[in-house]
C-alpha cells in the first residue's frame, strides 16, 4: 500500500494510504476529541466533536476526522477558535441531555462549554450510536437499534433478540459515554419480564 504525507497541526506526518485522518493525528501524537469513534467499528460521524479544518486545493473545510481519509499535501490543523467554538457549541447540546456523563463534562471543561445554555432534555443518549453499531457489527446480533427520526430519534433494545443475546453480553454498557444505554436496557429487562400474577384470594385479607 502507498504511503501519504500530510501535515498535522505543523508536523509532517506520512502514513499508509486508506488511514483516517483522526488516525495519521494520533501517529504523531496529536490527540483529537471523540465520542463516537471507536478502533473496532466503521467511522460514523455521529458526534462531530473530531471535525478540524484541512486546507487542499486552495479551499478550507471542515472536515469530520474520524471518516476523512488523508490526503496527499493536506494542511490539517485541529485545534483554532473556529473549532473550539464549534465543539463548544455541541459540547453545550449534549450536556442538555446527559449532564453527569464523565466524559462530557470533562470535554466541556477543556472547550468552556456552559451546562445551562441549552434547555435540559436529559435522555442521557446523545446517538453516538457505538451500542448499535457494535451489536450489529462486532456481535452481529443487532439487539440495539435506533428508533424513530429527527428530534424523537432514540436508541432501543429489541426484547425479541435482546431476551435471547444481552443477558450473558452487555459488551456495549461500557462503550455508553452516558448512562442512557444501561436504563434502556434495565426497561427492556422490565418489559420482558412480566411480574407474577397476584395469587387469588388470601387468608386472613378477606380477598
Ligand atoms: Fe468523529 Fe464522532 S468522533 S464524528
Amino acid at each position: 500500500m502507498s504511503e501519504i504525507s500530510l501535515q498535522v497541526d505543523g508536523k509532517q506526518v506520512t502514513v499508509e494510504e486508506g488511514m483516517t485522518i483522526l488516525q495519521a493525528a494520533r501517529s504523531v501524537g496529536v490527540a483529537i476529541p471523540t465520542l463516537c469513534d471507536h478502533e473496532k467499528l466503521a467511522p460514523y460521524g455521529a458526534c462531530r466533536l473530531c471535525t478540524v479544518e484541512a486546507d487542499a486545493h486552495g479551499r478550507t473545510n471542515l472536515i469530520a476526522a474520524c471518516q476523512h481519509p488523508v490526503e496527499k499535501d493536506l494542511v490539517i490543523r485541529t485545534r483554532t477558535e473556529q473549532l473550539d467554538r464549534i465543539r463548544k457549541v455541541l459540547l453545550e447540546q449534549m450536556l442538555a441531555h446527559a449532564p453527569d456523563s464523565e466524559q462530557i463534562v470533562a470535554l466541556a471543561q477543556i472547550y468552556g462549554a456552559d451546562p445551562n445554555r441549552f434547555e435540559k432534555d436529559a435522555n442521557f443518549c446523545i446517538l453516538c450510536g457505538l451500542c448499535v453499531r457494535y451489536c450489529a457489527e462486532i456481535k452481529q446480533k443487532h439487539a440495539v437499534g435506533f428508533f424513530d427520526r429527527g428530534a424523537k430519534r432514540e436508541i432501543n433494545f429489541i426484547p425479541e433478540i435482546a431476551v435471547r443475546e444481552c443477558w450473558d453480553c452487555k459488551e456495549c454498557f461500557p462503550l455508553c459515554p452516558t448512562s442512557a444505554l444501561q436504563a434502556a436496557y434495565v426497561l427492556t429487562e422490565a418489559l420482558m419480564s412480566p411480574p407474577e400474577p397476584v395469587a387469588k384470594g388470601c387468608g386472613g385479607c378477606g380477598g
